[in-house]
């Protein structure tokens, strides 16, 4: 099938009119046409002004992990992805760390990052200099961007000035550190980042290219611990967990698994929330190289009793005011079910679920595997796209791993057993 792309004005039809384009360009079924057009539960005008050409939306299934207790407090945990385990997982975990007490909490500063690059200096140090007597002038220029954060008690907290080697020859870094209170911060960031870039200019005699935040949030960082007793995991589980996490520890191969296993939970709850997922993702990948060697960001050691502590620390910039938070009626749903009212609390949750994720795949992984428990969800998945329904799924799946086979093919075979 050979398409033309070239298709003008494609930005200025209805989302209707551009699917029935694509629909007749690419020879889309009925059905395939229907399940685009079906936006589940967010409404049509809402995706059309979120982003652009849209023709439908993406429906991914919402669990709700449950066991969850995270500072003295229970809470609901909405997630929204595609692999099966993760919620089981999370929830089984949620309810072994609550005989330990569950998840507590901590975060030192609120801060994002906005850098200015500044080039074309004659004299890096004589500009760095410039830059760092007249910080006050900057914040203060900064901060008259935005009046209704300031107002409300964020805005620009302080400035830090760097000169960085670089493939071009040395260069001027300017952080400005910002708290964006309730919002993920991108927005205000950049908005303030390119606000003070002349002055900038002015003070240093150079250029300033770049104006944009950093998602490496070293300055938003949050840690969750777990104590996950020695009466339910045993002594060897215990040393097998530790000894995995220090293969993650040594070992890059290891640790990418490791934190892709940590963010399944994270960028399930991001997602729910309508927050935006490459940014965490982003922060938490580079926060795991930021000692120059890419590292699990979580760890495992016993307490004196024989208890396994398990703790996460990663960056989370997330929000609840802007951005899809408010504009997506589920992720606004799904706040509610957290009950969160601060962009802390909020990430708070967050970190404890990612310990929780990881924590779940440590269990498994150094004891029988995941595959068994993996199996079991995966056989229901392809039970269901054989065409099984209702109780013929478990019917189905159940016979599948019985006789490990787990296919569509198989899964249909059975299916034709079971009318017959
Ligand atoms: C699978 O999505 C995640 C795991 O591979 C994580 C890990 O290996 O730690 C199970």
């Amino acid at each position: 099938m050979k398409i033309n792309s070239k298709i003008s004005g494609f930005y200025l039809k209805k989302p209707g009119e551009r699917l029935d384009l694509v629909a007749e360009m690419c020879s889309l079924s009925k059905e395939e046409r229907g399940s685009l057009a079906d936006t589940g539960g967010l409404p049509l005008e809402n995706a059309d002004s979120m982003i652009e050409n849209v023709i439908g939306s993406f429906v991914l299934p919402m669990g709700i992990a449950t066991y969850f207790r995270i500072d003295d407090e229970d809470f609901l945990i909405p997630m929204a992805v595609e692999e099966p385990s993760v919620v089981a997982a999370a929830s089984n975990a949620a309810r072994i760390a609550r005989h330990g007490g569950g998840f507590i909490t901590e975060h030192d500063s609120l801060l994002m990052i906005g850098q200015l690059q500044v080039v074309g200096l004659a004299n890096p140090e004589k500009a760095l200099l410039e830059l760092k007597t007249r910080k006050a002038e900057i914040i203060n220029a900064a901060n008259e961007r935005d009046p209704v954060l300031i107002r409300l008690g964020g805005g620009v907290k302080d400035i830090e000035i760097r000169r960085l080697e670089t493939l071009s020859g040395p260069m001027v870094v300017l952080h400005l550190l910002v708290n964006c209170l309730d919002a993920m911060g991108a927005n205000a960031v950049n908005t303030m980042a390119e606000g003070v870039a002349s002055l900038v200019e002015e003070i240093s005699g150079g250029v300033v290219l770049l104006r944009i935040i950093s998602n490496l949030a070293d300055r938003r960082l949050f840690r969750a611990r777990a104590v996950f007793k020695k009466e339910i995991l045993g002594p060897e589980l215990i040393e097998n967990i530790i000894l995995a996490y220090h293969f993650a520890e040594a070992d890059p191969y290891r640790a990418a698994t490791h934190n892709k296993g940590v963010m399944n939970g994270i960028s399930a709850v991001v997602r729910a929330t309508g927050n935006d997922t490459r940014a965490i993702e982003a922060g938490a990948h580079s926060y795991a190289a930021v000692s120059g060697r890419y590292k699990p960001i979580t760890s495992y050691r016993k307490n004196e009793d024989g208890d396994l502590i398990g703790e996460i620390e990663l960056p989370l910039a997330v929000g609840l005011v802007g951005g899809a938070t408010r504009s997506h009626p589920q992720a606004r749903a799904c706040i509610k079910i957290l009950g969160v009212t601060t962009a802390a609390g909020l990430a708070k949750i967050i970190a404890a679920v990612g310990l929780a994720q990881n924590f779940a795949a440590m269990r498994a992984l150094a004891d029988e595997g995941i595959q068994r428990g993996h199996m079991r969800l995966h056989a229901r998945n392809v039970a269901a796209s054989a065409g099984a329904s209702g109780d013929s799924i478990g019917a189905v799946s159940r016979i599948m791993i019985e006789s490990s086979e787990i296919n569509e093919e198989k899964a249909r075979q059975i299916l034709l057993e079971l009318k017959t």
